[in-house]
């Protein structure tokens, strides 16, 4: 089977197109998936640039959905025929988190599915929503989940409710589209008026460009009548927590989930305490939460943004894409 492999060190140039064998037949407990599609992630693109270290030989890429080409014995969850998508840590099944690290996830500390076919326990995937492409339910692995757990699983979101975003990567534009389906207000930053006017055409209620106006905080405050927001997702880290914290409401949430601007920096700690924000680390979710996203998804309409897709063999210039930051939503990659 055709399969991309990442060689050390890591880098763009490094990830090479092999023929690898036939996983064979499902055992005890597994699955075989003919993939059909992946998306990228800011976590794929850190390993391939070997920002996060991998073994040699990794093959990348933490998002796949295809088809079930067969069952082993045991397997009742699944048929031949059956979409399915993969899920982020295939050990997590439910409750709280097991793990603090990505020892366990496709595409970093196992293999991932840029490759045609893959052979696992079944519980490392669950069915696609009703409908969707393969290239739709690929973007719910890590982006689809990451923003249901953000919202929905932590912040107990509600209709009325005021969600702020930042950016227009794969997480925030997810979080946009769920955040609106549930009845809740939206505002959203980018470094780009473009980015802002198509953030508005899938709903956003208010933009602010972050690049113009630094000090983003003050305009949620006056958006909000002084009020804040109920929910941020916030994907800058150190670099936008202090503005995050300053656009919350008394009593409000923050889901911290990336660290675009650098992985450590100094935090407003008394404005945090003062206004008794809960401030919430995650790693993207279990497979129940995929199992309850995917359940919301078929009871409503979403429908992923895909900016852009590239063909498995074209992965370099993907990730090429990826790093110009240009996308708006996520970037799809079609295998097979
Ligand atoms: N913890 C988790 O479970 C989890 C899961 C998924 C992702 N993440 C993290 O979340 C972040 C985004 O991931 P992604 O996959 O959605 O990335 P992505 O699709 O590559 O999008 C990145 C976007 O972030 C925005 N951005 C960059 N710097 C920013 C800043 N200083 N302020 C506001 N926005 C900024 C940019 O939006 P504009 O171009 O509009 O400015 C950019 O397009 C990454 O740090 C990633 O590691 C975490």
């Amino acid at each position: 089977m055709k399969a991309i492999r990442l060689n050390q060190p890591a880098g763009l140039e490094h990830l090479e197109a092999v023929d690898l064998p036939d996983p064979g037949a499902p055992r005890l407990g597994e699955v075989r998936v003919k993939v059909k599609a992946s998306s990228l992630n800011f976590h794929d693109l850190a390993v391939v640039l070997g920002h996060m270290r991998t073994a040699d030989g990794r093959i990348p890429l933490s998002d796949g959905a295809g088809v079930v080409e067969a069952v082993g014995p045991g397997v009742t969850e699944f048929a031949p025929g059956d979409s399915v998508v993969s899920t982020f840590f295939p050990g997590w099944l439910d409750g709280v988190p097991l793990v603090a690290d990505f020892s366990t996830t496709p595409g970093d500390g196992i293999d991932g599915y840029a490759r045609e076919y893959v052979v696992a326990p079944a519980s490392a995937f669950t069915h696609a929503p009703r409908g969707y492409s393969h290239a739709q339910a690929a973007t719910l692995t890590t982006a689809g989940v990451t923003a249901w757990r953000a919202l929905v699983v932590d912040g107990h979101l509600k209709a009325g409710d005021t969600v702020l975003l930042l950016g227009t990567g794969g997480v925030s534009i997810f979080a946009l589209q769920l955040a609106k389906s549930m009845g809740a207000t939206v505002i959203l930053t980018s470094s780009s008026d473009e980015k802002l006017a198509k953030a508005r055409e899938l709903g956003a209620d208010h933009t602010i460009n972050y690049r113009h106006t630094p000090e983003w905080s003050k305009t949620v405050l006056e958006i909000t009548n002084g009020r804040g927001v109920d929910h941020v997702v916030e994907v800058g880290g150190a670099g936008t927590l202090a503005q995050s914290i300053g656009a919350a409401k008394v009593g409000g949430h923050i889901a911290l989930i990336g660290v675009l601007t650098g992985a450590a920096g100094p935090v407003p700690t008394a404005a945090l305490m003062a206004k008794q924000i809960r401030l919430q680390g995650l790693i993207v979710g279990s497979r129940r939460h995929q199992i309850d996203l995917v359940r919301a998804i078929d009871a409503g309409a979403i429908q992923p943004v895909i900016d852009r897709s590239f063909d498995l063999t074209e992965l370099r210039d993907a990730f090429s894409f990826q790093k110009d930051g240009k996308h708006f939503g996520k970037i799809g990659v079609t295998i097979g």
